[in-house]
């Protein structure tokens, strides 16, 4: 099995990094972590990555124009030859061309029920918004801020009494159930019939005057000249 290279973006303590990198220890995950970098040398996670010898880099985005922090990131997750990127508590606002190199391959974990709460304080909003239901998502990363696909979701039960704290350290947990898993079975997505069939159906569906059946329980697609 080729494994995906995924490099981490951190900003501090990294607890999702290292469940992202301890569900990559499986010899059957199908990613391994490649580098973990951060716009914060002191970010503990970084010491975490490096007693588990993984590479990491670091490079403080003070004095620097986003776009050329964001180049400077984009160097090193290429010289660690890696192909995905997993923001895991990346305090940074990325610029248009960092999120354009990595369309398609860049994912972010945020702490709410997309699209429900995008930005900070989520929990607390939560919370004030009377929710039975706080959460957490995992997403592609496209310009707009926390607003790309959705490739998974974890519900998580408010209970009587929650804080935003309380809430947010139960949250965390489902946090790192849910990133290793979302990423593995993206970067697998290849070998799995569900992707394989939605990528013939939508060149499919995109011949003029196309259709779709279903024969044998299986989807069929076609002209009005006939299925094949
Ligand atoms: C997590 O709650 C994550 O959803 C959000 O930032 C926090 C990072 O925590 N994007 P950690 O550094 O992974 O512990």
């Amino acid at each position: 099995m080729t494994k995906a290279k995924i490099a981490i973006l951190i900003s501090g303590t990294g607890s999702n990094m290292a469940a992202l990198l301890y569900a990559a220890k499986h010899p059957d995950c199908p990613y391994e972590v490649a580098l973990v970098a951060s716009n914060n040398p002191d970010a503990p996670g970084l010491k975490l990555a490096e007693a588990e010898d993984i590479p990491t880099f670091a490079h403080p985005h003070k004095g620097l124009t986003r776009e050329a922090h964001d180049e400077i990131m984009h160097d090193a997750i290429i010289a660690a030859k890696a192909d995905h990127v997993a923001l895991a508590g990346y305090m940074r606002i990325l610029s248009p061309e960092f999120v354009g190199k990595w369309e398609g391959r860049m994912l972010n974990i945020h702490p709410s029920l997309l699209p429900k709460y995008k930005g900070l304080h989520t929990h607390q909003r939560a919370l004030e918004a009377g929710d039975s239901q706080g959460g957490c998502s995992v997403h592609l990363v496209t310009a707009e801020l926390d607003d790309g696909p959705v490739l998974g979701q974890s519900p998580v039960a408010v209970l009587p009494g929650d804080t935003a704290e309380t809430l947010a350290s139960r949250v965390l947990i489902a946090e790192h159930q849910l990133y290793p898993r979302t990423l593995a079975n993206y970067v697998s997505r290849a070998s799995s019939p569900e992707y394989l069939v939605a990528q013939v159906r939508e060149r499919a569906l995109a011949m003029p005057e196309a259709d779709e059946v279903t024969s044998n329980g299986r989807p069929w697609f076609g002209t009005i000249q006939g299925h094949t």
